[in-house]
């Protein structure tokens, strides 16, 4: 692992002004993109592998180590990670190997964008949902690529549960926050004090090491009685 990382580098000095029309765009209108057949398969092994009552997900998971250190920390529930990137979810074989029906995690290769509404329309709440430091796309120009401002965020709120979204750039944070705000959801934004052993991702671990401010917004989402935009 690379022990140095720059700190994210973007033309947008703070929220982009433009979140709440982008949201707004989207919760106006269907996104219809075909569910690939691979995302299909992965989601139904990955329901088929659940052995707790309850569920979390770990979002972009990378290599599973995150998935790995959530499984041990929640045991009572079951863990799916999930990343499109098969080159870095078999990193760590470990994870890859070992996780399956008789652990409570599992790591999956499959798009969030379909996944993610599998889930959903599959009526799955979630108690918690982790998305540890998603890619900050900190191009201006690149701004409905961030998950707050994609056609995701709804998906990401009826899957419910106690969502927790970490990055090493606050705009990230500040912009999910003031999307989820439009739908009354309040979240709290604060900066994350860990220990090195304490660190959840090997991105968390790098940008530790780099020494990065990490920000995290935690969000209630189980109550749903507030999604009218
Ligand atoms: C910056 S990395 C963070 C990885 C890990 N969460 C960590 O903290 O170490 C972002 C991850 O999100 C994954 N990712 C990005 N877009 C995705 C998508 N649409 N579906 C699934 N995974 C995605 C990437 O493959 C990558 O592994």
């Amino acid at each position: 692992m690379e022990y140095s990382s720059k700190s994210v580098n973007s033309n947008q000095a703070g929220p982009h002004e433009k979140v709440g029309e982008i949201v707004l765009k989207h919760w106006h209108s269907e996104f219809k993109r075909p569910i690939a057949e691979h995302n299909y398969l992965a989601y139904q092994k990955a329901k088929a592998s659940i052995n707790r009552s309850s569920i979390i997900f770990d979002s972009g998971c990378g290599n599973g180590n995150s998935t790995a250190n959530l499984a041990a920390q929640y045991p009572d529930s079951f863990i799916i990670g999930i990343d499109k990137s098969l080159s870095r979810l078999t990193r760590n074989t470990d994870n890859w190997h070992r996780s399956g029906q008789d652990k409570n995690f599992i790591l999956v290769r499959a798009d969030l964008i379909d996944f993610w509404r599998l889930a959903a329309d599959d009526n799955i709440k979630l108690l918690r949902h982790f998305i540890l430091y998603p890619n900050p796309w900190p191009k201006k120009q690149h701004v409905k690529r961030r998950w707050h401002t994609s056609p995701m965020l709804k998906t990401i709120m009826s899957l419910g549960g106690q969502l927790e979204v970490r990055s090493n750039w606050p705009v990230y944070i500040d912009e999910f926050s003031s999307a989820l705000s439009i739908f009354h959801f309040c979240s709290q934004k604060k900066i994350l004090t860990l220990d090195f052993a304490q660190c959840l991702s090997d991105f968390e671990k790098k940008y530790h090491q780099s020494n990065h401010t990490l920000w995290q917004l935690t969000a209630d989402l189980s109550i749903d009685s507030h999604h009218h935009a």
